[in-house]
């Protein structure tokens, strides 16, 4: 007899093509981001906000307390915006077209980095706070689009001692005590960057993501899947275990 042969369906995993990342690894620091008004109602919402903060777990820095902001918050109609988005995009594509002008290797025309489609992400809005103790050592962040992606930080609040500090293409360290309304745009995959540690004060941001692409990479849903925030029942059920003890 005669075996039919048999056909197997195979699944075949979605490849992603990334083109490599011709944008220049920029930083750039805009204080007095937001009017008067704006910016007592963000203070306002994120006073209110602080209370959910919750410490921090999987993440390389140390001591931070955080919470994500839910999506019909003010704070995301108010700063989470397309106007946000677009004056970001215009000043990024600024340090762009004099990096990519004066660098003799450039061989692209796309002198602008694509900022011109730059757009709120929809990874969710996050609230930080840096206590006392705490710190973010240096690193660059992670690409969660195939176009690496644009992280804001937003400051709220700053009473304390720390600095924000970013190695430039050259090497040059630049320190920056973020002032309360002032933002801080960071190319992912780019320039490194830290958070001195907090000897004294505290320092609260908001941090959300701008993209140019829709199409994400496994570390977008790695990122939101893993515990990122510390639950109170985790926390309760440890303190019930050292009850028992
Ligand atoms: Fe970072």
């Amino acid at each position: 007899m005669i075996t039919p042969v048999r056909w197997t369906a195979y699944r075949v995993p979605p490849t992603v093509f990334r083109p490599r990342n011709t944008r220049a690894a920029a930083i750039v620091y805009l204080p007095n981001f937001l009017d008067a008004e704006d910016f007592a109602l963000i203070q306002a919402e994120v006073a209110h906000e602080r209370r959910k903060c919750l410490a921090e777990e999987n993440s390389i820095a140390e001591g931070r307390l955080g919470t994500y902001i839910t999506p019909t918050s003010p704070i995301l109609e108010t700063l989470v915006t397309q106007q946000t988005a677009a004056r970001i995009a215009g000043k990024l594509a600024r340090v762009q077209s004099n990096t990519t002008t004066t660098s003799k290797n450039n061989k692209n025309n796309d002198n602008d980095g694509g900022y011109v489609r730059l757009r709120v992400g929809d990874f969710p809005v996050e609230m930080r706070v840096y206590p006392s103790g705490s710190h973010m050592p240096w690193h660059a962040d992670e690409a969660l689009y195939v176009e690496p992606q644009v992280e804001v930080v937003y400051t709220v609040a700053n009473t304390s001692d720390s600095l924000t500090e970013w190695r430039e293409e050259d090497g040059t360290v630049v320190s920056e005590r973020t002032a309360p309304n002032s933002l801080l745009a960071i190319v992912a995959e780019g320039w490194e960057h830290r958070v001195t540690p907090v000897r004294r004060g505290e320092r609260t941001i908001l941090k959300f993501v701008l993209t140019t692409t829709d199409t994400k990479l496994t570390t977008f849903e790695d990122n939101l899947s893993r515990p990122n925030y510390r639950t109170p029942q985790r926390t309760k059920k440890k303190k019930n275990l050292q009850k028992k003890r």
